[in-house]
């Protein structure tokens, strides 16, 4: 692993992580990953911009041998989260000089989960500047993207924006800056779906914040770096925004014998047939950040379900329970699904989703396998459906 040059001074050390596939034991990563840190030598000051995952701490090591990093000035800690800040401990020993930067709220995080003494760290305010000599970086607060102390760092002149988890995407790719718009965009979509999308309101306040800044770069600390920054700012504009919806129902559902799927499948023809898009997702075999992804913008979500230990099975408790956390813009939710003597599906999946503002459609549970009056019911509910969705 090398370093790689984004301007005079200012480098890529960070490392790619081509063959992780699960990130906090359970976001899917079906593209791997990166940790991005940066390098930035002023002239009077350097200073490392984030550092990278504990197990590719090695590889920044690398990068500092091949820059001849003797002495290390500032180390910036833009988020608190391991996969960002968990080689400073042994860069805090390797560099007894170097002063940690960050926010109060960063700071006692790096407390709590790093042991790092507070005499080593320098806390910063909103909008404060550090000069590292012709190179200023200015630090901005931007809370909850996705934890309460993220902040973003700001280069002057060279307008770069080192905007950590904000922005990013779960992609290893060996080129430096973006290539493939469309990819990028829905790793980072993805991102966005699993981590940010309960904070959406925050990541607003935030998106006008950056509105002060003239951006010409954005460098997360994920995935590659935005030359055109507009695109994945527009995009965060829509997903946050409670009125981008699209006219798409997702479903997804598990079935142990066939009901529940035989309704799924009327359900989606007759969705099909009234010209509604729509998109089943087999639990069983989906992978739930994708579900997550499309819960973005998605005007509805319909769960289809068995009984089971008289209650929902529990693959769909767990995506109820993710989807019921991520608090998607979803108007819309329904539950669709078979029984065989009773339960509570319904009581049980209703308080998973009490915190999602959606209208909770009347749930269609039949007894066993569907009968024809059963298919006409499912024909009606596909009409609501359509009369909601296309309200
Ligand atoms: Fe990439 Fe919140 O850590």
């Amino acid at each position: 692993m090398i370093p790689k040059e984004i301007r005079k001074d200012i480098f890529w050390v960070g490392s790619i992580h081509w063959e992780r596939r699960l990130f906090d034991e359970l976001i899917p990563l079906p593209d791997g990953t990166s940790y991005n840190a940066y390098f930035v030598k002023g002239e009077n000051a350097n200073a490392l911009i984030d550092t990278v995952d504990p197990e590719k701490s090695y590889e920044l090591f690398q990068h500092f041998a091949v820059l001849e990093v003797e002495k290390l000035d500032y180390i910036v800690i833009n988020h608190a989260e391991q996969d960002h800040s968990g080689t400073l401990p042994d860069l805090v020993e390797m560099y007894p000089e170097a002063t940690v930067v960050t926010n109060k709220k960063c700071a006692g995080l790096l407390e709590t989960h790093h042991h790092i003494p507070g005499s080593r760290i320098k806390i910063i305010e909103d909008r404060e500047k550090l000069d590292l000599g012709g190179k200023v970086l200015e630090f901005i607060l931007t809370p909850w993207v996705h934890w309460p102390e993220t902040m973003s760092t700001y280069l002057h002149n060279e307008n770069i924006l080192f905007s950590c988890d904000f922005f990013g995407s779960h992609m290893a790719t060996s080129s430096l800056w973006v290539e493939e718009e469309f990819k990028v965009l829905e790793d980072a979509k993805r991102y966005y779906a699993e981590i940010m999308m309960p904070f959406r309101t925050h990541i607003q306040k935030n998106l006008n914040a950056l509105a002060d800044f003239e951006i010409d770069v954005i460098a997360p600390s994920h995935g590659p770096l935005w030359q055109d920054p507009s695109i994945i700012m527009d995009a965060y504009c829509r997903w946050t925004d409670e009125d981008e919806i699209e006219k798409h129902v997702l479903i997804p559902y598990v079935s142990m014998h066939d009901s529940t799927r035989y309704m799924v499948e009327l359900l989606v023809d007759a969705l099909m047939i009234r010209g509604i898009k729509v998109t089943p997702y087999d639990l069983t075999k989906s992978d739930l950040g994708e579900i997550a992804m499309h819960a973005v913008d998605a005007s509805a979500i319909i769960v289809g379900t068995p009984t089971v230990l008289a209650g929902p099975h529990p693959s769909v408790v767990h995506a109820v329970y993710v989807i019921g956390a991520l608090r998607p813009k979803t108007k819309y939710m329904g539950i669709i699904g078979s029984f065989g003597w009773g339960g509570k599906t319904v009581d049980i999946l209703a308080e998973l989703l009490k915190n999602v503002k959606a209208e909770i459609l009347e749930p269609l549970l039949i007894k066993g396998f569907p009968t024809e009056d059963d298919v006409e019911k499912i024909e009606e509910f596909a009409d609501l459906i359509r009369d909601k969705v296309m309200e």
